[in-house]
């Protein structure tokens, strides 16, 4: 951990608070303070209560569970004993009721071609998928590899997977062919999906070539089939006896498939994401628990009925569109939407305009995403009607107030609730969150914890913080049923990396607020993980590209801030030797980290140094790098202890 008092130095003063209005709190799931402290004190008292009630009433099992709750973190598990299926819980139960003819996925492409599939059709392609899984060898356990753009075949795939027990790793369409490698070696995947590509602001992303050369010259000996989905039509290569086409299998399989009955801890998926140190790591979630987790705050948190139509702009390949895209709306019956494409294309109002033409209720999106359309102007969202929506929703970082004054006045017309929303990865599900119908809004606090979260806020030494109008480290003092189980294929790193600085503790790397009346607004990340446009990378992920390209020596790679993407990415390099053309040199970097992780990763900028700032026993003082970085140069602190103090002269007056 570096530099956490220095992470956690901003305090922010906002007194702005927004009530919830009396005809949202009638109709809300959670309704007044009084109900969600009820819940949250039953939750915390009785914790095995709580959940297993919740358990039984709102999940169908095929046997029930003997105890809900066993063990502690991070050996705990859920649910024991008990028998059930995530794609039964989302679809075939719903087959019974009326819900068997509603909309459970309504799709739009990029090109402005769309689908819909009510519980009924999607039930019938996941079945068939399903069967296809079978005939192709996958068996309940075996991990397969989802590498796809946003489209309905991505849920079919996962639901199917979900359906026979494979355990499924998608793989966000952004990263490369070597980031594929890695992590088909790492889940010992078996078999791939794929598609020949999907469309991102009118441009084709190839993805089945991405796909071919992460398998070439046997690098991944345990993939043995690959399958690949129609969508752009453009050539793909199709190497006999080992790739597929989803159509052709499609059309001759079944939709007899039953939903394999699968124990309660049965590992679900597993998701990679990057940590403070090397590579990134198979974050695993289970089925009953994670299940449990993502229905219950869905329902709690977006206020989802029947009625509504909902929208996460979120991209499956990150743990949002898992649980709330797919795995969390499905499993409460409700409409869920999925869009393939970028919000700028075919012009700044493609957003806006979708949810006029569907007629969106419920939309939850990234503050990235945010920043951005606030720079678009407002007279993109004013060409549109946006008053079929009734809540807002935000993900993935901190939200800066003026983002939030913007949202909450130009889309939600100041009658939308906003909530915002913290989780991990690693928490499956909201740990987080302003709920619409209990909390007065403040801008920049994702606010309360929900039911049977307990968050603390810790000192550096691991001391609980009592009091309010506090800053610390936030950890969590007991276990919820999403919680993540291990890191795949070593357990050893799991308890390392978040249950070890701080015993008895799930420690989240982040630093946190809390206010007056006990919210919690998240401040950011402590450790070395950079979140650029609410994407994770860890410094030493970028790093080790970075060390790849032949002109460089060393580097060393901190966040800065960056006005729409939240954080960039800042990379101090040691060249090789004498760098006459800096321009190839980087244009040469940007190729290796875009062969190495993807271009999601590139750094912003690149400043070439002849030294870093290390202090005598060799470590760099990162806290240096990042306030040349901010480009906050008078205060770089105490710099007696590095090695060699001159580099940082050189390196302030070197900032790009
Ligand atoms: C990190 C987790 C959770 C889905 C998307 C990201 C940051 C997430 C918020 C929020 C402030 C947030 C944290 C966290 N973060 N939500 N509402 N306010 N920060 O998942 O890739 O696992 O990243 O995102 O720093 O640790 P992830």
């Amino acid at each position: 951990m570096s530099d956490v008092s220095n992470a956690i130095e901003s305090v922010l003063h906002e007194d702005r608070k927004f009530p919830p209005s009396p005809e949202f709190a009638a109709h809300a799931h959670i309704s007044s303070e009084k109900q969600y402290q009820d819940m949250w004190q039953r939750a915390k008292d009785d914790p095995a209560g709580f959940w297993g009630e919740l358990a039984l009433s709102e999940l169908e099992w095929f046997k029930p569970f003997d105890k809900a709750l066993e063990g502690t973190m991070p050996e705990n598990k859920w649910f024991t004993g008990g028998r059930i299926n995530v794609s039964y819980n989302c679809l075939d139960r719903h087959l019974k009721t009326w819900r068997k003819n509603k909309a459970a996925i309504i799709w739009e492409g990029e090109p402005g071609d769309t689908r819909t599939l009510t519980y009924q059709q999607l039930h019938h392609e996941v079945c068939k998928f399903a069967r296809v899984l079978d005939k192709l060898g996958i068996k309940a356990g075996d991990r397969v590899t989802l590498y796809m753009p946003m489209i309905p075949e991505l849920a079919i795939a996962m639901l199917a997977c979900a359906r026979v027990g494979a355990t499924h790793s998608i793989i966000f369409g952004g990263f490369s062919a070597d980031a594929i490698t890695d992590r088909n070696h790492d889940a010992q995947s078996k078999l791939i999906v794929t598609a020949d590509g999907g469309w991102r602001r009118g441009k084709e992303i190839t993805l089945k070539d991405k796909v071919d050369a992460s398998l070439e010259g046997g690098k991944s000996p345990s993939v043995e089939k690959v399958v690949v989905v129609r969508r752009t039509g453009s050539d793909v290569d199709m190497v006999e006896g080992r790739d597929l086409w989803w159509h052709d299998l499609m059309d001759n399989a079944d939709a007899d498939r039953e939903a394999t009955p699968l124990d309660s801890e049965h590992p679900l998926f597993i998701l990679y994401t990057s940590g403070s140190t090397g590579k990134p790591k198979g974050v695993l979630h289970t089925t009953a628990g994670y299940l449990l987790g993502v229905t219950m705050t869905s329902r709690w948190v977006f206020d989802l009925k029947d009625e509504d139509t909902y929208w996460c702009t979120a991209d499956i390949g990150w743990v949002t569109g898992h649980s709330y895209i797919v795995y969390g709306p499905l499993s409460n019956g409700a409409t869920t939407m999925m869009y393939e494409g970028a919000p700028n294309w075919p012009d700044y109002g493609r957003f806006w305009d979708m949810i006029e033409r569907h007629k969106v209720n419920i939309f939850y999106t990234a503050p990235t995403a945010i920043r951005a359309f606030v720079k678009w102007g407002d007279e993109w969202p004013q060409q549109h009607d946006l008053s079929s929506l009734r809540l807002l929703g935000t993900v993935g970082e901190p939200i800066n107030p003026e983002a939030w004054m913007w949202y909450h006045r130009t889309i939600g017309g100041e009658r939308c609730p906003v909530v915002d929303t913290w989780w991990q990865t690693e928490t499956g599900g909201i740990l987080i969150s302003s709920l619409a119908g209990v909390t007065d809004e403040k801008p920049g606090y994702a606010a309360w914890p929900l039911p049977g979260v307990q968050p603390v806020l810790l000192t550096a030494d691991g001391k609980e913080i009592a009091e309010n109008e506090v800053e610390g480290l936030l950890a969590i003092k007991f276990p919820w049923p999403s919680i993540i189980r291990t890191t795949y294929g070593d357990h050893g790193r799991c308890r390392q990396t978040y249950f070890s600085n701080y015993k008895g503790y799930y420690f989240t790397g982040d630093g946190a607020r809390r206010d007056a009346e006990g919210r919690y607004r998240i401040i950011g990340r402590v450790d070395d993980v950079i979140n650029v446009s609410g994407h994770r990378f860890g410094t030493a992920e970028i790093e080790n590209a970075i060390n790849e390209s032949e002109w460089v020596v060393e580097s060393a790679v901190v966040g800065f801030p960056h006005d729409i993407k939240g954080q960039g990415i800042y990379a101090y390099v040691i060249a090789e030797k004498h760098v006459d053309d800096p321009d190839k040199a980087r244009a040469d970097i940007l190729a290796t980290v875009t062969k190495v992780i993807g271009p999601i990763a590139k750094p912003d900028k690149i400043q070439f140094v002849s030294g870093l700032p290390k202090t005598r026993s060799g470590k760099i003082m990162r806290r240096i790098l990042r306030k040349v970085a901010e480009n906050e140069l008078n205060s770089l602190g105490d710099t007696s202890t590095l090695l060699d103090p001159a580099v940082v002269d050189e390196i302030k007056a070197g900032r790009v």
